[in-house]
């Protein structure tokens, strides 16, 4: 079995060490990779994940069996559709059934369609019905851009005066484009990352995972892409992840079944839990970055089997997705800058030393003389694991004391909830500064 990954992140790398890890033995192919993934699988740094054609003559070159689709970017570029009438098969949804992700206007009328529950919402097209909406709106506030904008698209908006700004960033500075705008409620709670491979009829949810979206401890400061995540999550039991996933997973594999758009791949359901019951935030279309790198060290079924019978319409019927009882934490530690911008050439000492208690992850890395430098906002995910909360992150977090940088960033307190939650020692793990 010879398998292309595309994608070049944290994620990729997670998912390239979940195949290897197969009893296949599959050979790995990564496009770009980074010089941590080129441990694990060979990497192709030259090809682009978005150029179709060139991502099907690249598998046809290397007598790929099965690409994998890491970023959304590829799946809207219509990647999967390519390989597919090229006789290839490919772990992700097309183009079409990718709109999930690709558009919030179309999510939010298929969440509508298949009655999913989610925030009330208005889409505006221009800056007068912008601005009539807001009138017309309780605060907290939400404005999201239509199409991908690499999490940065969406403004929370504590008044009417910082609304009214967000409106000319979306429709005088058009800072993601020509764009329309879904004016949506605030809604408050934990949020909760349920993820489920979809085999275009039906979806069977992988484990839940909780991320950290803000740069801060006690979730201050501004949205990154992702500053940690963690595997399970104690207030979601077997039943429960069932209940949810047949209230938020398959109701839209259905919808875009009856649509002939099937979904295959993962899906993903951000939701907010509020006192009002759960709630969908968001659909992506993939695997979730960083919480793909907790869920799947924990995975004990074999993914490259998975990912095949996924691309197959009913390939998982039956099939039980195993998980250990053990506890996964993901640090990210972020470069310099980051959010707002990111160092780059940074040289990284002691992945050594930090392999030796978590699994090593390489987001934004490059190779340079030999030695690993910094190439990117987030660079590295370090993931513990242990048979409770405390165990599995103070392996994280050991791990991250030993990796050294100028200027390296992280969050203190990934886990920390559910290591209150299963009354363990709530003091802060080691966090030794570079
Ligand atoms: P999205 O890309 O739609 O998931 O939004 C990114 C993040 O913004 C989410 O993970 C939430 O933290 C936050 N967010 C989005 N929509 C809402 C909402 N309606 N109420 C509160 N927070 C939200
Ligand atoms: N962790 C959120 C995302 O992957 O979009």
């Amino acid at each position: 079995m010879r398998i292309l990954v595309l994608g070049g992140g944290g994620r990729e790398h997670a998912i390239v060490k979940a195949l290897a890890r197969s009893p296949q033995s599959p050979e790995l192919f990564c496009a770009p990779g980074n010089p941590g993934i080129a441990l694990d699988a060979g990497c192709l740094p030259d090809l682009d994940p978005c150029d179709v054609d060139a991502v099907v003559e690249a598998a046809r070159e290397h007598a790929i069996d099965l690409v994998a689709v890491g970023p959304e970017a590829p799946l809207v570029a219509g990647v999967v559709d390519g390989l597919r009438e090229a006789g290839i098969s490919a772990f992700g949804p097309s183009r079409g059934a990718a709109r999930l992700e690709g558009s919030k206007t179309f999510a939010k009328e298929a969440m509508q369609e298949a009655g999913i529950p989610t925030a009330a919402y208005t889409v505006v097209r221009n800056r007068e019905q912008a601005l009539d909406g807001l009138s017309r709106a309780s605060y907290p506030t939400v404005l999201k851009a239509d199409g991908l904008a690499a999490g940065k698209g969406v403004l929370i908006c504590k008044n009417e005066a910082e609304a009214r700004e967000a409106v000319e960033i979306f429709f005088t500075e058009q800072r993601f484009g020509r764009t329309e705008v879904v004016l949506e409620d605030f809604l408050e709670g934990e949020e909760l990352s349920l993820l489920a491979l979809c085999d275009g009829e039906r979806a069977v949810p992988l484990a839940p995972a909780q991320d950290y979206k803000r740069i801060g401890d006690g979730d201050e400061g501004p949205n990154t892409g992702g500053m940690g995540s963690y595997s399970p999550v104690a207030t979601i039991s077997d039943d429960r992840l069932a209940e949810l996933s047949a209230l938020v997973h398959q109701p839209i594999v259905d919808l875009m079944k009856r649509r002939d758009t099937p979904f295959h791949g993962v899906l993903y359901a951000g939701l907010m839990m509020t006192s009002d019951g759960p709630k969908v935030l968001e659909y992506n279309t993939r695997f979730g970055d960083p919480e793909t790198q907790a869920v799947l060290p924990r995975l004990e079924t074999d993914l490259v089997e998975l990912f095949a019978k996924a691309c197959v319409t009913g390939g998982l019927i039956d099939c039980e997705v195993e998980f250990s009882e053990d506890w996964a934490v993901t640090v990210v530690l972020a470069s310099a800058g980051y959010p707002e911008s990111s160092s780059k050439g940074d040289v990284i000492t002691g992945l050594e030393e930090a392999a030796r208690s978590a699994e090593v992850v390489h987001a934004g890395t490059a190779e340079v003389d030999g030695k690993i430098v910094t190439a990117g906002g987030r660079v590295l995910n370090l993931t513990g694991l242990g048979p409770d909360p405390a165990s599995a992150r103070r392996c994280a977090y050991d791990a991250a004391a030993a990796v050294k940088f100028e200027g390296r960033q992280m969050r203190n307190d990934i886990a920390e909830r559910e290591v209150r939650r299963a009354g363990q020692d709530p003091l802060p793990a080691r966090t030794a500064q570079p």
